[in-house]
């Protein structure tokens, strides 16, 4: 598993636990033997009609973040409309699509490595159908089909109501590409299936795109401009979810903060005064989901230091049900860092966003992204993010040294020329730091009383459950009469660094 990105702890946007470190495998990569819990990624999307006879098969498979996932789930809904049931044996299936992430470079050398895979599934069965979907489709367009000579369909996250169109150009002997971006998309009307989820917790996807361009990032160029979808479409879904038992939403977007819906289209189009003032805003729709039932929790990821208002933090502290984590990515903790990652706030405005979280929310759980050796990096400003992190406290980070991607502000701009060892050297700085804040957090928990959602058996032990509790930290406990979906009181008696352990209780106790 060669990944430079490390994680600690599982979190909303992203599949990755930590924690040791083997030795460099090669000179380009950075192993930590981490242990990113990546159960999911390159995992199959399942609806449950999978023993349906006389149907194409479709396999597929998902990389990258939650939208990803979130899409899958839209990609499933739109050919099984069409008929396709699912398999989760690509050598069952009539179609394998691999809905892939360009985020850093391997994450797309993960996706090459896995099509040849299907080499020889497909010499031997030349009718099946293979297809790149998402990011790494949308960056490399016709390229892919050049490059990877099984690639017979390729589509970008905005076109996969295409899909059974394109998928019969191919059953035409052609081969199909739709990489259109599009200034209205949403799949607002597709209601997504859920299967593979633990029928507890489900995402919702709130807007699509990002406008911000940070340098380092490819996101602007593969998923296209910021649109936000329909709240009402949003709370229905939500209704929906909780009317077949889930407990919890999480909100997605690339940036939550910035959602503004004002009858649809670009938010780089609404432009008069009364456009906004009949706008609704992300606090706005977090009111709206909160309200949908008090027994549904509400989450949401990402957000954004320089779009984060104190409205949003206002309302997260009157809903009880909206949970008490805010994943707010730094990148680093040196002005003139940010600055070169053109991320539109200094090191002061990110701690003053830092202090109105912890004055309007005391209990809030903080997370962060962070990148190590972006362009021009100096040690001054690597000690910066190592007494930011310090000064924060971060419950969790995910962590990544910086992976230049061709097309890129940073690209053009700038040379990226900090060392492999010297980025590795520093990742390792702050993830061993990281580990020492996390266990902190987790200590400062025990002896707690939390409200805990139960969301399924405990991986350790058939007789323990696990949930979480607001703050998003894993709660395990006997399994007594508890089943996935309650609520329930819980005592954390003993830690691990990011787990809490303990019993249920019949209220909130001090102990
Ligand atoms: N707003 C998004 C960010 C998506 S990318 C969200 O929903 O999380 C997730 C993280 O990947 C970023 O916060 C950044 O820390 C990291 N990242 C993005 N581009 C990168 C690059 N070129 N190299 C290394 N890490 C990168
Ligand atoms: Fe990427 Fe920055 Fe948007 S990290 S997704 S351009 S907020």
């Amino acid at each position: 598993m060669k990944d430079a990105s490390v994680g600690i702890n599982d979190n909303l946007s992203r599949v990755l636990i930590l924690v040791t470190f083997a030795p460099f495998m090669n000179n380009s990569e950075f192993n930590s033997s981490k242990v990113i819990d990546e159960s999911r990624q390159g995992s199959a999307t399942l609806l449950d009609n999978t023993s349906e006879a006389g149907k194409r098969k479709l396999y597929l498979e998902s990389y990258g973040c939650q939208m990803n996932f979130s899409d899958s789930e839209i990609v499933a809904s739109v050919l099984m409309e069409q008929g396709f049931v699912t398999t989760p044996d690509p050598k069952q299936a009539d179609v394998v699509l691999l809905n892939t992430c360009a985020i850093r470079e391997n994450a797309e050398l993960r996706v090459r490595q896995r099509l040849q895979d299907f080499k020889n599934e497909k010499r031997s069965r030349p009718g099946l159908i293979i297809g790149l979907l998402g990011c790494m489709a949308e960056r490399l367009k016709t390229r892919l089909l050049q490059e990877e000579k099984l690639v017979d369909l390729v589509a970008g996250p905005d076109a996969y109501r295409d899909l059974p169109a394109l998928i019969s150009q191919v059953d035409s002997g052609q081969k199909a590409v739709n990489v259109l971006l599009s200034r209205e998309e949403t799949y607002a009307d597709i209601s997504p299936v859920r299967l593979g989820s633990n029928g507890v917790s489900a995402y919702i996807s709130i807007m699509r795109g990002c406008d911000n361009m940070c340098s380092f990032c490819v996101v602007p160029f593969t998923r296209g401009r910021e649109r936000s979808r329909d709240p009402e479409s949003i709370v229905q879904e939500a209704r929906e979810l909780f009317d077949q038992g889930y407990r919890e939403v999480t909100l997605l977007g690339q940036n939550v903060d910035s959602y503004i819906y004002a009858g649809g289209g670009l938010k780089k189009d609404i432009l008069t005064e009364e456009q906004k003032a009949n706008s609704t805003s992300f606090a706005a729709l977090l009111k709206m989901v909160a309200e949908v039932s008090p027994d549904l929790r509400v989450r949401f990821s990402t957000s954004n230091p320089r779009d984060m208002t104190n409205d949003v933090l206002h309302t997260i502290a009157e809903y009880e049900n909206i949970c008490n984590y805010i994943h707010l990515p730094v990148q680093s903790g040196s002005t003139s860092m940010l600055d070169r990652m053109n991320r539109g706030y200094t090191r002061e405005m990110y701690e003053e966003r830092i202090e109105a979280i912890k004055r309007i929310i005391p209990d809030c759980a903080i997370s962060t992204d962070i990148i190590t050796g972006f362009c021009g990096e100096t040690e001054e400003e690597h000690q910066e993010t190592l007494s930011l992190m310090e000064w924060v406290g971060y419950h969790f980070a995910y962590m990544f040294k910086y992976s230049e991607r061709p097309g890129t502000m940073a690209h053009r701009k700038f040379k990226d020329d900090v060392e492999e060892s010297v980025k590795s050297q520093r990742l390792s700085e702050i993830v061993a730091l990281q580990q020492k804040l996390s266990h902190k957090r987790t200590r400062t928990m025990n002896g707690q009383t939390f409200k805990v959602l139960v969301e399924g058996p405990s991986k350790k032990s058939a007789d323990h459950l696990k949930g979480r509790n607001s703050q998003n930290a894993v709660c395990v406990f006997p399994k007594d009469n508890h089943k996935p979906g309650d609520y329930v009181y819980f005592v954390a008696e003993e830690c691990t660094s990011a787990t809490l352990i303990g019993r249920t209780v019949s209220d909130f106790v001090t102990v």
